[in-house]
């Protein structure tokens, strides 16, 4: 459920963006970062926030890479398989990382810590392979480098406890 707080937040930035479709992403993400995914209850309140039906918010949804209609872990870890990405060890990483978190690509970690996402282009081509969790994008990433990068988002999310779309502190690299 909304908090009266959050609702009268959401509602002043459609107020003030141009139409309410304009701010519809922006609203859907916020809810995202609410629930730890978009719930049913979301989509819902989404809809009646935004002037639209439950239906236009869906397909919005769906269209995006970074909206999770399922459950996710606390972080989620987007591994660009893109063709840059691919051509510099992508498939690799990929592997790699699922085999260390114990899970297919597109499964949970059992502690719910992460979920492991393959995705489109990053936009980080020229620093391929990437991969990036919550807003934070690392390029040049190696086995080895994803793993750390791994560790460190675990010891974050133990003292940034909120949910997928949260910055991590670590740089760019
Ligand atoms: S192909 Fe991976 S970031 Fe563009």
């Amino acid at each position: 459920m909304l908090t009266n707080r959050l609702k009268s937040d959401l509602q002043a930035r459609i107020a003030h963006a141009v139409t309410n479709r304009e701010a519809a992403v922006d609203v859907i993400k916020e809810l995202q970062r609410h629930y730890g995914w978009l719930t049913d209850e979301a989509v819902a309140e989404a809809a009646g926030l935004l002037g639209l039906t439950p239906l236009q918010v869906e397909e919005l949804a769906t269209f995006y890479e970074m909206i999770y209609r399922r459950p996710v872990g606390k972080r989620v870890v987007h591994v660009c398989d893109s063709i840059s990405c691919w051509a510099m060890g992508g498939e690799s990483l990929m592997a790699h990382l699922a085999a260390k978190l114990g899970v297919e690509p597109g499964g949970t970690t059992a502690d719910g810590m992460f979920t492991l996402l393959p995705c489109c282009c990053l936009g980080n081509c020229g620093e391929a392979p990437t991969l990036m969790i919550g807003d934070t994008l690392y390029g040049r990433v190696t086995p080895e480098r994803g793993e750390e990068i791994l560790s460190n988002a675990r010891e974050t999310a133990a003292t940034v406890p909120e949910g997928p779309g949260t910055p991590q502190e670590e740089e760019n690299v």
